[in-house]
């Protein structure tokens, strides 16, 4: 695929012309006047989303881009959130633009991390390629501005491996586990208004108990960390094959509990860290924690509900922020952030990149047409194509028609 003169010579251009802003026809120019097929112009903006602070490529994606002779446009601080300078990202071939807008008009392929904002819209143009979170079944202002621009919106969310996997999710629910315990723990503190356990403990004293309610990634993640940290941890799982891999992989380490109200309840009663991590796909997370239960439980204990997005676990849990992710119900402490990651962008930052690098360069590299026939699995994450819907959760939910990828081109 690499064209090692169509390299150097774009490499060339790049460094010519990196520091201005009205360079990129010259330098699209020059890619193509090397005769090289399916060069892209990649781009890469700042996150406005409150409180956002990851960002779509690090330094070292856009090399891979670069080397692989693409054109890597980056919006000026784009990633200082995540602690990578714009100095970083010039030295690895990226041209600096100081406004968002002239990323957007200027790149075939955008690649972000959250959905595009309402005042991002205007920026779309026919044809162009969104590579991102989209979430557009919660979204419709969003999927029908991407269907009028006819943008190609390929979500990160949907992409199903062959194995039914969801490898750009999943770097996510593996942080908001290990997350959940750490949050957890700093709200048991007395100064928070936590119950003043320390869930290791110290030699001739019990350890605080975690219950975690769901044992898949976020809930994995969670045990890990719990038991790292030596708490006495419960799982409580109503797939009885996850229970058993999580017996094996924990050992005598953890108790798991079937998941009946019964055992949810006694669980919750004993508890100092619950952890909601439930998921039923598709939809609602169901009510297992009912308000009736709060009341049983030690005061100054603490639910992390992780499952918010999907409406949370919790009868008593809402919706809340980084900057206010607290509040307290029956004398229990909930914390319900919707986007935990967002917490830690450095970590989250690169744990996202790591999986999404891989299936962007094979879009960038190819086409998204072509990437998808030769790589069927990359059909499971386009959304909108061609000013349709393409994804049948999304139309199902808005009583749409759908429409099939698979015979669009
Ligand atoms: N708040 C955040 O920042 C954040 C970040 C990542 C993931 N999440 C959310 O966390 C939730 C869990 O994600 P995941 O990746 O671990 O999902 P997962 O599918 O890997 O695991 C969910 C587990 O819940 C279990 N479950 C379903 N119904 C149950 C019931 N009635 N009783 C007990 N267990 C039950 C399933 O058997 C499964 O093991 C999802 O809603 C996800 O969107 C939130």
């Amino acid at each position: 695929m690499i064209n090692l003169s169509l390299y150097s010579c774009l490499k060339y251009g790049t460094m010519k012309v990196g520091k201005s802003n009205i360079f990129h026809r010259q330098n699209q120019a020059t890619s193509k006047g090397c005769g090289m097929e399916n060069t892209m112009r990649i781009g890469c903006v700042k996150e406005i989303k409150n409180n956002e602070f990851r960002v779509g490529l690090t330094p070292d994606n856009v090399k891979a881009y670069v080397n692989a002779g693409h054109t890597v446009y980056v919006e000026q601080d784009a990633g200082l959130g995540s602690g990578f300078t714009t100095e970083e990202y010039r030295e690895a071939g990226a041209v600096i633009f100081e406004k968002a807008a002239d990323v957007w008009k200027q790149c075939d392929m955008m690649v972000k991390v959250k959905e595009p904002l309402a005042e991002e819209y205007p920026l779309f143009h026919e044809g162009m390629i969104l590579y991102t979170y989209l979430h557009l079944a919660a979204d419709k202002p969003q999927m029908e501005a991407l269907m009028a621009a006819k943008v190609k919106g390929v979500a990160y969310e949907t992409l199903v491996e062959t194995d039914g996997s969801l490898p750009l999710l999943a770097p996510m629910s593996q942080i908001a586990g290990r997350l959940s315990i750490q949050e957890g723990a700093k709200y048991l503190e007395k100064i928070y208004g936590g119950r003043g356990v320390l869930l290791a403990g110290v030699p001739g004293t019990p350890k605080g108990k975690v219950v975690i309610l769901g044992g898949g990634s976020v809930g994995t993640n969670a045990c890990k960390v719990a038991v790292g940290m030596g708490a006495d941890v419960t799982v409580i799982d109503m797939n009885l094959k996850r229970l058993a891999y999580l017996d094996d992989i924990f050992g005598a380490r953890i108790q798991t509990l079937y998941s009946t109200d019964a055992a949810i309840e006694k669980a919750m009663a004993e508890a100092d860290l619950v952890v909601g991590c439930v998921l039923i796909p598709g939809k609602a997370a169901p009510k297992l924690i009912k308000r009736s239960y709060l009341k049983n439980m030690k005061p100054g204990s603490v639910i992390v509900d992780v499952a918010v997005d999907q409406g949370g676990c919790c009868e008593t849990t809402k919706v809340t922020y980084h900057d206010d992710p607290i509040y307290t119900v029956d004398g229990v402490i909930h914390y319900c952030v919707g986007n935990m990651p967002g917490a830690v962008p450095r970590t989250a930052t690169i744990a996202l990149t790591n999986a999404t690098l891989r299936y962007g360069l094979e879009i960038a590299n190819k086409g998204l047409e072509k990437a998808c026939q030769d790589n069927p699995v990359i059909y499971s994450a386009v959304n909108t194509y061609d000013g349709k819907c393409t994804c049948k959760n999304v139309t199902d939910s808005f009583g749409m028609e759908a429409h099939d990828i698979h015979n669009m081109f």
